[in-house]
């Protein structure tokens, strides 16, 4: 069986997570279903990013003790699992000095071996909110443009990694997309940074400074660069550098770490270098995001614009949240969203369409046919195509077989999930256009036999739907496999269907 390791970003807990850091997770845990039904074993991680002076300042600013502080927050991000139904199979956080230390001290040690960290005297602007040094253009007005604040002036002793000494490598790498970094326009980007050279980064603190972090092996009066203890999760949750490696052995490269724009650089830059200098094998894919806005400004708690995802959950339910950020935000650009966009998502699309559909469907079959229908024989399945404009096609099944199908494995392989999505949604239109064509509630009057073909065809498309919908909205799709009676059935099985009365998939909220 082949392996699939795919992860989110590691969250800083700050603060509790918007909804900007749940479109991340929802969209990295379409993809980890979508291999875990193809049949790979798949190895899906998230956690949270604890360490450094962003997260020890807001617990300054909350006037409460680092360490508790973290373990609140932490359990928040834990707690978006249960509510959004993501499968991640772990949950790694970095002051876990027994599952995450011994990654990151390793690998550290792996880098001075390599001879790649020096000590060296820094003088530069930090910006906290970014957890890194920025330079005097990326300021607008002297302060950071996306956290509206003053950097501070650092000048200090510390360690510093040689990055620069690897920038051809990680060119190379990029240029033959040995690491593939989608979508094309942030590979260019990335490559044309590398044009510059890369810089060499500093990689520890003193201690005095920061001491909430990880110590730097062998010199224990500097802490770890919190990028360079962050990064390290994707290997120390594998458990790189603890007494079992085999689980690193059996998924370690990453096939896909599902990161947002604002993060590339770490991830396209500093990452790479590390794995190199460390003689280990690079990710293969860096999956960039964009953003969600409110009003055209990124979604952040900064800017105080944040929506909080589980209060969306406890409105309109777990699989309407991952519907909105699957299917009306594009995955590689940025997105708005709002109050009203997100209701009108609801009911236009899933109270009216998706719920609608279902119901009428099983209502039909409940009403006419004692909730009872066997495949037609194949001959009558023919009377009833199913036209779509000028075109005909033999049957419901035989569409979605052979354009349905199609469409939507291409684009969940190159991760178009709102293009893969808006296929699902194409093929309830075809199917409500069928409805609309056939009118089995007046059919039956006339025509008992031809209305069971269509209302078996009818019902083939909801279950068709419910299989494709299965990593995008797992419940819902569990729901109509049982409402139409195949749950765990493969497709070769779905000849009969036998329905149940159900609830509205989708209740109205207006
Ligand atoms: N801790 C670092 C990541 C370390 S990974 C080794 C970090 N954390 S973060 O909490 O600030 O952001 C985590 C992820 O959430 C990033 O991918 C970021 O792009 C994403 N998002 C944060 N706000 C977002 C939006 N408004 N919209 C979409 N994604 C957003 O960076």
């Amino acid at each position: 069986m082949s392996k699939f390791y795919i992860t989110t970003p590691i969250y800083y807990v700050n603060a509790p997570p918007h909804l900007g850091h749940a479109i991340t997770s929802v969209l990295a845990d379409i993809v980890a279903r979508y291999h875990r039904l193809s049949g790979k074993e798949v190895f899906f991680l998230t956690g949270t990013d604890e360490h450094g002076a962003k997260i020890l300042r807001a617990s300054e600013k909350a006037g409460r003790e680092v360490s508790s502080f973290v373990v609140e927050i932490r359990e928040s991000f834990r707690n978006l699992s249960p509510a959004l139904n993501l499968s991640n199979d772990d949950f790694i956080y970095t002051p876990d000095k027994k599952r995450h230390w011994p990654g990151a001290q390793k690998l550290w040690q792996k880098l001075k071996e390599a001879g790649d960290i020096y000590k060296g005297k820094y003088k530069g602007l930090y910006c906290v909110g970014h957890e890194a040094f920025v330079t005097e253009k990326d300021l607008v007005g002297g302060k950071c443009a996306d956290h509206d604040e003053k950097p501070q002036l650092i000048e200090e002793e510390n360690y510093f990694f040689r990055l620069s000494k690897y920038t051809a490598e990680i060119k190379r790498r990029i240029e033959s997309k040995e690491l593939l970094i989608l979508p094309e326009s942030r590979r260019n980007e990335v490559l044309a940074l590398m044009g510059e050279g890369l810089k060499d980064v500093s990689f520890s603190r003193p201690s005095q400074d920061i001491s909430w972090g990880i110590p730097v092996p062998g010199d224990e009066s500097q802490t770890m660069y919190v990028w360079c203890d962050a990064l390290s999760n994707y290997i120390s949750a594998l458990g790189y550098g603890s007494e079992d490696e085999t689980k690193f052995l059996k998924f370690w490269p990453a096939d896909i770490h599902f990161i947002g724009k604002d993060i590339l650089r770490f991830h396209a830059a500093i990452w790479p270098g590390m794995l190199l200098s460390a003689g280990l094998l690079l990710p293969r894919e860096l999956v960039v995001t964009g953003m969600i806005q409110v009003g055209g400004r990124k979604m952040s708690k900064t800017l105080g614009n944040v929506a909080d995802p589980f209060e969306l959950v406890e409105h309109f339910g777990a699989d309407a949240v991952r519907y909105y950020l699957s299917r009306e935000v594009p995955v590689f650009d940025d997105g708005d969203f709002t109050q009203e966009k997100f209701s009108q998502a609801y009911e236009g699309n899933l109270v009216n369409g998706l719920g609608n559909y279902v119901q009428r469907i099983s209502t039909m079959v409940r009403n006419y046919f004692d909730s009872r229908l066997e495949k037609p024989a194949e001959e009558e399945i023919l009377k009833a195509p199913l036209k779509k404009g000028e075109v005909e096609y033999v049957s419901v099944p035989y569409f979605i077989e052979k354009i349905v199908f199609p469409e939507y494995k291409k684009t969940m392989d190159n991760l178009e999930l709102n293009r893969a999505s808006d296929a699902v949604f194409g093929l309830l239109k075809e199917l409500d256009g069928y409805v609309q064509h056939y009118e089995p509630f007046h059919l039956i009057e006339t025509d008992k036999e031809k209305t069971r073909v269509v209302l078996w065809n009818l019902a083939y498309g909801a279950v068709s739907l419910a299989w494709f919908l299965a990593p995008f909205l797992p419940q819902t799709s569990d729901k109509i496999f049982d409402i139409f009676g195949v749950v765990g059935k493969p497709q070769s099985e779905w000849n009969t269907f036998v329905v149940k009365e159900h609830k509205a998939l989708f209740p109205r909220k207006l």
